[in-house]
């Protein structure tokens, strides 16, 4: 029995060997593939959250599907760290190139949320580099909701690229001093946000030197007025022959002497009226001042001036009206408007002096028929020492204060001071001020004849 079966019993032995063989060689197949595929389901889940070393690293020689889709991956997850590793290269250089600019960089977002600073803001200010990070900004510009403009274009968003012009403000440092700055701030949309860059530059050293440059002018003013005064006075007297009769030789030196001696006397009033209308110690004699009066004085006041250069000076009739004003200080005004109107006059030329009077103001207008402003010095004309390009020597006076002091004394009467002006056409400028209350003083015009200093 058992040799009859024993063909059959090894054969079925052996078939069954054979398959057990088979499903291990299949289930182990199986298994290695499902633990290729398992890598790579990892890889491409560490690249998609931005992990790209494990797909770069991937090996799988095999020449199946699962290799090749291995092989297309890794060289998908090399190209992606490459590109990568450019764009943190690209950024690195970006926040190199701000960490040394010398200006100091503080980007805020538009909650006003400090999100960044570069290593010259963090000097400035006295902070580390993260410490103001999500703090607000007015904690480093404190005068930041006052600057003009800016909360608008901040809430509105409608700005883009620079919004309002650069300022000047403070800073607070960490020590809570006060820094002066110069700062100019840009909106910026990226990636569907908007954020800004403000951008300081530290002002102290300027303001060390303007006052240095303000308190040297005024010591050299204040020690030159006496002995210049002292001399213009002993000039006047000579010229005058007082002191006994001159050779003509004489007479035009000593004539030459006294009238550069009033220049200079001048041009240090003017610098040291500058430094007391800045400190606001200008105090004004205000009385209703007849307006006719007021201005022939002015006008005769500069017509030897004028005389000198050869330009008429024209005052249209001028309506009977009453303004409060300091007449010495008017008049200063006045004469340096006339005395830059002549200036810029040719030889023969003319200057009109008009008046209008409106329901609660009158304006006095200056008209020249000289070169015009030019267009860009005009935005500047009244800021100190600011001066065009020279006129003849003859013309010289002057240190470009004068219409600044000018300005300043109308706005103290209450007026404002303006022009308007024309390349080769000539220039207007307008004074308008207020009139004197009808129920006030009686008009002065008596006094008109005494200017004061
Ligand atoms: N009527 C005018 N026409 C043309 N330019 C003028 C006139 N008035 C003033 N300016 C310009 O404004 C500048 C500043 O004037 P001002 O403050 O009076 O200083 P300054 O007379 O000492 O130069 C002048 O240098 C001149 O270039
Ligand atoms: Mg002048």
């Amino acid at each position: 029995m058992v040799a009859s079966e024993g063909p059959w019993l090894w054969i079925v032995v052996g078939a069954l060997l054979v398959s057990a063989l088979a499903f291990g060689l299949i289930a182990e197949t199986r298994a290695a593939n499902l633990r290729r595929l398992t890598r790579l389901a990892e890889a491409a889940r560490r690249l998609s959250e931005g992990d790209a070393e494990l797909g770069t690293a991937l090996v799988d020689s095999r020449n199946d599907a699962i290799g090749e889709l291995t092989e297309a991956f890794r060289k998908m997850a090399a190209s992606v760290a490459e590109r990568e590793a450019a764009l943190r290269g690209a950024d690195r250089r970006a926040w190199i190139l701000i960490d040394s600019v010398a200006s100091a960089i503080v980007t805020f977002d538009s909650g006003g949320h400090i999100e960044s600073m570069n290593r010259a803001a963090t000097k400035l200010l006295g902070y580390a580099t993260q410490e103001l990070c999500g703090h607000g900004l007015s904690l480093l510009l404190p005068e930041f909701g006052e600057l003009p403009g800016r909360r608008d274009a901040m809430q509105t968003g409608k700005a883009d690229g620079e919004f309002g012009s650069a300022v000047e403000t403070n800073a607070r440092r960490s020590d809570g001093v006060l820094v002066p700055v110069h700062l100019s701030i840009a909106a910026i949309r990226f990636e569907g946000r908007r954020f800004f860059i403000a951008v300081m530059t530290d002002l102290t050293d300027i303001r060390k030197a303007e006052q240095a440059r303000d308190s040297f002018v005024s010591i050299v003013s204040h020690e030159l007025r006496t002995p210049l005064s002292a001399i213009q006075g002993a000039l006047a007297l000579v010229r005058a022959e007082i002191t006994g009769e001159l050779p003509e030789k004489t007479r035009s030196m000593i004539a030459i002497a006294h009238a550069n001696t009033e220049r200079l006397l001048r041009i240090v009033n003017d610098i040291l009226d500058m430094e007391k209308i800045k400190a606001g110690k200008i105090a004004y004699d205000f009385r209703a001042v007849d307006l006719p009066s007021l201005l022939e004085q002015a006008v005769e006041a500069n017509r030897i001036h004028g005389a000198q250069f050869d330009v008429n000076i024209v005052l249209a009739p001028v309506p009977h009206v009453c303004v409060r004003a300091d007449i010495g200080r008017l008049t200063q005004a006045l004469t340096n408007l006339l005395s830059n109107a002549i200036k810029v006059s040719d030889d023969g030329g003319c200057v009109v002096v008009d008046t209008k009077v409106g329901s609660q103001t009158v304006r006095i207008s200056i008209t020249d028929q000289g070169p015009g402003i030019a267009p860009e010095l005009q935005s500047r004309i009244f800021e100190d020492f600011v001066q065009g390009e020279r006129s003849g020597g003859r013309k010289r006076s002057g240190y470009g204060l004068g219409l600044g002091i000018a300005r300043t004394i109308v706005r103290d009467h209450g007026g404002t001071l303006d022009f308007v002006s024309q390349a080769g056409r000539g220039t207007t400028f307008f004074l308008d001020l207020p009139l004197a209350d009808a129920a006030g003083d009686a008009c002065d015009s008596s006094s008109a004849t005494a200017p004061g200093g």
